[in-house]
């Protein structure tokens, strides 16, 4: 059986992203030979990355009393990191928004980029990714057209995404879809998307087979 952690950054019902999603989660569906658990960033409760979770350290050391806030992003932080280290396979379907990633996104991305869990450093200060043996899927739309040399730079949603978990915890990207210009495009926007969807179709068809 392999593990495949669905990673859900969107509720926009009508999201082009959710689609995506929506298209990924019907066509694996029947397969028996994946284990398919979704995580939805907008539902879990995750606190914000920040010092209420050095606070928490900090009080599990010293034994002390943790406030609320502090049980709370100790316990989402682990459950984030344990949805990582079970997949065998990753998959995120996630939007562009004012050029970036979704913020509930993000707040998942902090629980995880940890020193001795995702990477490290060896005794010459390179970075030593962790992760190499976990595959990653990479779903995403962005209405403008970020292709293009000059405007690829401004991209840092599917660059993010790309750097943080290829770059950085050296998980292998084994597929992408990235629907882009339907915005931008709008008498183009419904062949760009149905192109799209059955791009995912296939992606999501090749992992069902991959793995039978
Ligand atoms: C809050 C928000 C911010 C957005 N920001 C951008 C942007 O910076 N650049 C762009 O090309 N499109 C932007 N879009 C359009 C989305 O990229 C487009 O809707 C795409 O399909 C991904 O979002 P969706 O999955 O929610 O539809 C934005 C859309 C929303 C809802």
């Amino acid at each position: 059986m392999t593990n495949v952690l669905v990673v859900k950054a969107n509720n926009r019902p009508d999201g082009i992203s959710t689609k995506m999603y929506d298209t990924f989660m019907e066509t694996v569906k029947d397969s028996n030979d994946l284990n398919v658990r979704v995580y939805d960033v907008f539902k879990e409760d995750m606190p914000y990355f920040g010092q209420d979770l050095f606070n928490a350290f900090g009080k599990m050391q010293n034994e002390e009393e943790l406030t609320d806030v502090e049980k709370r992003i100790l316990a989402a932080k682990q459950n984030a990191m344990d949805a990582v280290s079970e997949a065998d396979v990753l998959v995120f379907a996630f939007p562009l928004w004012n050029l970036t990633i979704p913020a509930a996104l993000q707040t998942f991305i902090d629980y995880v980029y940890s020193a001795g869990f995702t990477f490290k450093y060896d005794a010459e200060g390179n970075l030593v990714q962790l992760m190499p043996e976990k595959k990653v899927i990479l779903l995403n739309a962005r209405g403008g057209l970020y292709s293009a040399p000059e405007m690829a730079p401004m991209e840092m949603s599917y660059n993010y995404m790309q750097n943080v978990f290829g770059g950085v915890f050296g998980m292998e990207i084994i597929e992408n879809v990235i629907i882009e210009g339907h915005n931008a495009n709008p008498q183009q926007a419904e062949a760009i998307v149905a192109a799209g969807m059955e791009r995912v179709r296939e992606v999501a068809q090749k992992l069902v087979a991959q793995y039978a």
